[in-house]
């Protein structure tokens, strides 16, 4: 049975490294899954309640429709000042507003990415507890962690040219497959 796994981005920017990795990710995964990259969190409004007591934006609806209807949830993001970037956040604020909530109760995976070694390590925490706040069942491990991103990734030809990385990315995605398998 094929699964969708619905990607959503954390970074707005044109030559984005971690942007390379999420358009990355069906190219390395394994047979039974499917993606989709949902539209970026840049296309979103600020979250304001009187905003959304007028209605749902359409931008928020356009990214909820395909949430709604994939498997799972996979966040490819760089890290901002060791947390979640802001337009990830709201991203997260919009779509936990909806009923029903397209995020409750999914199966979610973190990978971050970053020019430092630490490979945005330390934005995996702050996400995971805004998700577990949806009740999503987080994947633990392995941590997706890809670091010195300008070494490994060709934002030209957009392509991860570092087959270390590659490969890992395969496991986590074959390791992901069983857990969402498990999860839903
Ligand atoms: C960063 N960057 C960064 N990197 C990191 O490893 N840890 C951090 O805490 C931060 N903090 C941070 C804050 C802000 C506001 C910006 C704009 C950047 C650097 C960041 O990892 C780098 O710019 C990445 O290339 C951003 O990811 P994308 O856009 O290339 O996907």
């Amino acid at each position: 049975m094929t699964r969708t796994i619905a990607i959503l981005e954390g970074s707005l920017r044109k030559a984005s490294l971690s942007r390379v990795v999420a358009r990355a990710a069906a190219g390395l995964s394994p047979a039974g899954l499917e993606f989709i990259v949902l539209p970026n969190p840049g296309t979103l409004p600020h979250y304001d309640q009187d905003v959304m007591a007028a209605g749902v934006p359409a931008a928020v609806e356009a990214m909820a429709r395909p949430l709604s209807r994939a498997d799972a949830l996979l966040i490819v993001t760089p890290e901002y000042n060791w947390s979640i970037p802001g337009a990830l956040k709201n991203a997260i604020d919009w779509l936990s507003r909806l009923s029903p909530n397209p995020l409750e109760g999914k199966p979610a995976a973190i990978w971050s990415v970053s020019p430092g070694l630490l490979g945005g390590a330390r934005a995996h925490g702050p996400i995971r507890h805004v998700l577990h706040s949806q009740d999503m069942r987080v994947m633990a491990k392995p941590e997706v962690q890809i670091g010195a991103a300008r070494e490994k990734i060709d934002i030209v030809s957009g392509t991860i040219s570092d087959e270390t990385s590659r490969s890992f990315l395969t496991a986590h995605l074959t390791r992901f497959r069983d857990f969402i398998a498990a999860s839903v």
